[in-house]
């Protein structure tokens, strides 16, 4: 049975998105919109099944479909996204959710974006960056604790969220920008940093058996493959541009009960 992918197509207004640590420059819708449409192939090739949110052409980065929300095994989680003006996001993101899991929300003044979130096992890293916050780490960790997830709060600097700074890709290995978050609350863990010429290379996605990343970053690609991990890599040039990346371009549900697996690492 395929697995589900929560997606949402390029808005019309993209090129007006937020931008924190990037300068802005000029974005090709179309260009955009075909590599989006590449992403979500590669996904189906890999077996995901493609459920898409309704598009919100004057939500500037709703294409940005996980900064809205967490989906663990147990349940969803929808928090306040950390820039007000994509708070418009998060109600078609919380209807898809239903469909599949029990919904929680964390409430003011906690702000997160799924970006920041990175689970390995049971473990739940939140990044401490410009969009979450403390209290949502707060907030998280009293939620979570029923259900036995360790939340850990790790500081991010120099980018956008967690997942543009490190991005676990299986087995104890966590591949990271040194520079940019702090490894020391990932104790156990082999560190794979990425060359200081391929900042951005460490924002990867894991599929369990292959790794989908951004063109760019050949040494990345190489000392992913070099362990044996089937690299995809497609080109996101344009919603780079908007401080995207291969992981936040989709929400991975968990296997229905029964197929074995569980939510993906993300
Ligand atoms: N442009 C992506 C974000 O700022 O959320």
């Amino acid at each position: 049975m395929s697995r589900i992918a929560l997606t949402r197509a390029v808005s019309a207004s993209l090129v007006r998105c937020e931008l924190t640590y990037l300068e802005r420059a000029p974005i090709d819708l179309d260009r955009a919109r075909q590599q989006h449409a590449t992403y979500e192939s590669l996904l189906t090739s890999l077996g995901w099944h493609i459920v898409r949110l309704p598009t919100l052409d004057d939500q500037p980065d709703a294409v940005f479909v996980e900064d809205a929300a967490i989906a663990l095994d147990e349940l969803a989680i929808l928090a306040p996204m950390g820039a007000a003006s994509r708070a418009g996001e998060s109600l078609t993101v919380e209807e898809a959710l239903s469909r599949f899991l029990p919904v929680k929300c964390l409430t003011p003044p906690a702000t997160l974006d799924g970006g920041d979130v990175l689970r390995v096992g049971r473990r739940v890293f939140v990044g401490l960056s410009r969009r979450t916050n403390a209290a949502a780490v707060d907030q998280l960790r009293r939620l979570l604790d029923p259900y036995e997830y360790e939340v850990i709060p790790v500081s991010v600097s120099g980018a956008l969220h967690l997942k543009s700074a490190c991005s676990f890709v299986g087995g104890d290995t966590l591949l990271a920008n040194t520079k940019w978050v702090d490894v020391r609350p990932f104790p156990g863990m082999t560190i794979l940093p990425v060359e200081k010429s391929e900042a951005w290379g460490a924002s990867v996605l894991f599929l369990e058996d292959h790794v989908v990343m951004a063109s760019g970053f050949p040494r990345t690609a190489h000392a992913l493959r070099v362990r044996d991990l089937s690299v995809e890599v497609i080109d996101l040039s344009e919603l780079r541009k908007a401080e995207g990346g291969p992981t936040c371009l989709s929400i991975l549900l968990p296997s229905p009960k029964g197929d074995g697996g569980s939510a993906p690492a993300v």
